[in-house]
């Protein structure tokens, strides 16, 4: 089989496409055979060396993969079933998903929404699955559709789009925050009331409110103008740092506005992923799914890395490997 494998590059890593053995895969009570893999974000700083995510090294590139059961010794799955796995270390301290065979722990392992196709499930993966989650929580923290707008940050990407669709699909008001020029179209067909640009860095610790919710994959600058144009009881969920770690904000939107930011961890444990895999399937499956989808050959996994690293893909890039 193929497999885009990492190998350790100084203190980080960096991936290339191998051919392997699925003999040599490390271990997993249930083996899947890759019909098609997401990349993501974190792949890409793993595959292109720009952060040391991988903790164990020689190992296969991938932190989803979705395709059917070959095998399991776990009664939780049968063979021929489709399924979808992602995190629990794949990609990062065990042989992820960027190969033409997977294995993972039934435990962990989730059925394929009915109703979904393969490509489908594929296409929501990772980034949809923490989009989901990130609607969920807002939702738990009483962010409803009537009590204003919800922004979205890092809109074109393959967490933004998803969480503009879901989003809208529920029918809040969504303000895409986006740093292409040309992206309105695209997102206004996914829902989006309002297509912004990001605003200027500024020093102010408030700013008339705007929000009442917010998901945002950046981080950074505009983590931070989130925060100080929330608006009373607001509720911002933090998935990414596409561009930076640190958040030069203040207690002022805490304090004046009682604003919440709450953090979304994508590796959600098992009865928390099964729960939110049945929205997806269901009241949060995201409209025109396969029109965020661009299939790519594991030839192109690489290139693909970099133009993520440098924010110039859109949507999902999914990888057809289909168990070869
Ligand atoms: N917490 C979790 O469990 C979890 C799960 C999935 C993803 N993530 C994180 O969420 C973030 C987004 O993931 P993704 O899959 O949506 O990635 P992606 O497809 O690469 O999209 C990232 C988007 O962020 C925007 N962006 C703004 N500034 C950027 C910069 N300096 N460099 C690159 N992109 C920039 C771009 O959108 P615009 O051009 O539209 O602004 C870009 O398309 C990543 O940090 C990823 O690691 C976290």
């Amino acid at each position: 089989m193929r497999a885009y494998r990492l190998e350790a590059d100084g203190k980080m890593s960096r991936g290339r496409l191998v051919q392997m053995s699925p003999d040599a895969l490390s271990a997993g009570d249930t083996l899947i055979r890759t019909q098609y893999a997401g990349v993501n974000y974190k792949d890409a700083l793993a595959g292109q060396g720009k952060a040391p995510i991988a903790t164990s090294l020689p190992i296969n590139g991938g932190i989803e993969a979705v395709g059917h059961v070959v095998e399991s010794t776990s009664d939780l799955l049968e063979p021929g079933q489709a399924v979808i796995a992602h995190g629990m270390g794949l990609g990062v301290a065990r042989d992820g998903g960027l190969a033409g065979y997977v294995r993972g722990d039934a435990e962990w392992i989730v059925p394929v929404p009915k109703g979904l196709s393969q490509l489908e499930a594929a296409t929501v993966g990772v980034a949809g699955f923490s989009a989901a989650m990130a609607v969920d929580r807002l939702e738990s923290l009483g962010v409803e559709p009537d009590r204003g707008p919800v922004a979205v940050t890092g809109a074109t990407g393959g967490v933004g789009v998803q969480a503009v669709a879901m989003l809208a699909r529920l029918g809040y008001e969504v303000v895409a925050v986006s740093s292409k020029s040309d992206a309105g179209e695209e997102l206004r067909a996914l829902g989006a009331s309002e297509v912004i640009a990001p605003p200027e860095a500024s020093n102010r610790m408030i700013e008339p409110p705007r929000w009442s919710g917010a998901i945002d994959t950046v981080g950074g600058d505009l983590l931070a103008w989130l925060l100080r144009s929330a608006a009373p009881e607001a509720a911002i969920a933090s998935i990414g740092n596409a561009g930076g770690n640190r958040v030069p904000t203040s207690v002022m939107p805490f304090i004046l506005r009682g604003v919440t930011l709450t953090g979304i961890v994508g590796n959600a444990p098992p009865p928390l992923r099964r729960r939110i895999w049945d929205r997806i399937g269901t009241d949060l499956r995201p409209p025109r799914v396969s029109s965020i989808a661009r299939v790519i050959d594991p030839e192109e996994i690489h290139d693909t890395m970099g133009e993520m690293i440098s924010g110039r893909t859109r949507g999902r890039s999914i990888v057809a490997f289909c168990g070869g």
